[in-house]
């Protein structure tokens, strides 16, 4: 059985996303990479939302060092409400070519509802990072949680946004079904499977001790 990476000591050449347009830090660039690269292989990797494939990219190789399980990237590549009107498929399939991952890349240019709707495989990552207006984050996590198998894990962007925060805090941190949850810079993430109340408490007040640092120091450097 494959090791888990060691948080932090992976061989991620961040080069590669640096000149990539897109909302991802270095480090939730790592999160998005190790967590691909613990997949196992018994599910499918599922990108909901994929702009110009910085995201898709990271996954890719994450879990091109792991498993190698194909990353199904789906985005109808017309933006989110605030992106206005653009077209992102072709700098997408530009990108993915350049970056050499298109093997590893199956991209769906459709909603992740109209999507959800037809899947029938286990699903081992589940990344949200489509429409962050509360009612579609709610709709991602209840179309897509059902085919994440116990163990996989589901990973939200952007999760101090109004949307997936609420998403987040009643579902994962107050529902029952998730457990281990982590955050890291807007990433929130946890693994499926029976939650133990009092963690998930305990794992959300670190959450909004991080979060109330990081917006204490972005006010201080300002
Ligand atoms: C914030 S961007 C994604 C950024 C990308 N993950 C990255 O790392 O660069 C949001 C994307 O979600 C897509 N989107 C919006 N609604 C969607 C939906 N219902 N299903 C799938 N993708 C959606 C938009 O077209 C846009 O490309």
């Amino acid at each position: 059985m494959k090791e888990y990476l060691p948080w932090h000591r992976h061989p991620f050449d961040h080069a590669i996303i640096t000149k990539m347009e897109g909302w991802l830090s270095d480090k939730e660039a790592d999160v998005l990479y190790r967590l691909a690269a613990n997949c196992t292989g018994k599910g499918a990797i599922i990108e909901i939302g994929s702009w110009k494939g910085k995201s898709t990219t990271c996954l890719s190789l994450g879990s091109r060092a792991g498993a190698g399980t194909h990353i199904t990237a789906i985005d109808p590549h017309t933006g989110s409400s605030e992106h206005g009107d653009v077209d992102t498929y072709a700098e997408f399939l530009e990108n993915i070519e350049k970056n050499d991952i298109k093997d590893m890349v199956k991209p769906i240019r459709d909603y992740s509802h109209n999507v959800g709707k037809e899947w029938n495989k286990p699903v081992e990552l589940l990344w949200i990072d489509g429409a962050h207006e509360y009612e579609f984050v709610l709709q991602d996590l209840d179309i897509w949680e059902p085919h994440l198998i116990v163990g996989g894990v589901i990973a939200f962007h952007d999760s101090t946004m109004p949307g997936p925060w609420k998403v987040i805090e009643d579902r994962l941190y107050k529902g029952r079904n998730f457990k281990k949850i982590g955050f890291a810079h807007g990433i929130t993430y946890a693994t499926k499977g029976k939650a133990t109340p009092l963690r998930n408490r305990g794992a959300m007040l670190l959450r909004d001790a991080a979060y109330g640092l990081w917006k204490i120091k972005k006010r201080i450097s300002k």
